[in-house]
């Protein structure tokens, strides 16, 4: 993992359990994170915050409540639109990306 990640490594009442690490795409890029980390954590660990665009104006968007309570970190999970990047949890091979306000419409295959 590059040097430059943005993690709290140890704290004085938290344990932080060893994880596999894997590789995921934000935007097209590979980026490594931590299998099970939330999304976020692990975007914001390589630097990037901004995570979604709002609908009207077009705005950056990122981790706010972290706790699923609001829609600033929507993000779309392999063509999937509306994720929640602070509760999605990470796993091998994931393609990120911005979402653009509402995020494209799903289409029934069906
Ligand atoms: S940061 Fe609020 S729902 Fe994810």
């Amino acid at each position: 993992m590059e040097s430059s990640e943005i993690r709290i490594k140890q704290h004085p009442i938290l344990d932080f359990p060893e994880r596999r690490k894997v590789r995921f795409y934000w935007e097209g890029k590979e980026l490594l994170g931590y299998e099970g980390e939330p999304v976020a954590s692990a975007l914001h660990a390589a630097g990037i915050k901004v995570l979604h665009k709002s609908m009207k104006e077009g705005r950056s968007r990122g981790f706010f409540c972290a706790i699923g309570n609001c829609s600033s970190c929507l993000v779309i999970v392999d063509g999937v639109p509306n994720v929640r990047a602070c509760t999605e949890k990470l796993r091998a091979g994931m393609r990120v990306e911005m979402q653009k306000g509402v995020g494209p419409a799903l289409i029934s295959k069906e």
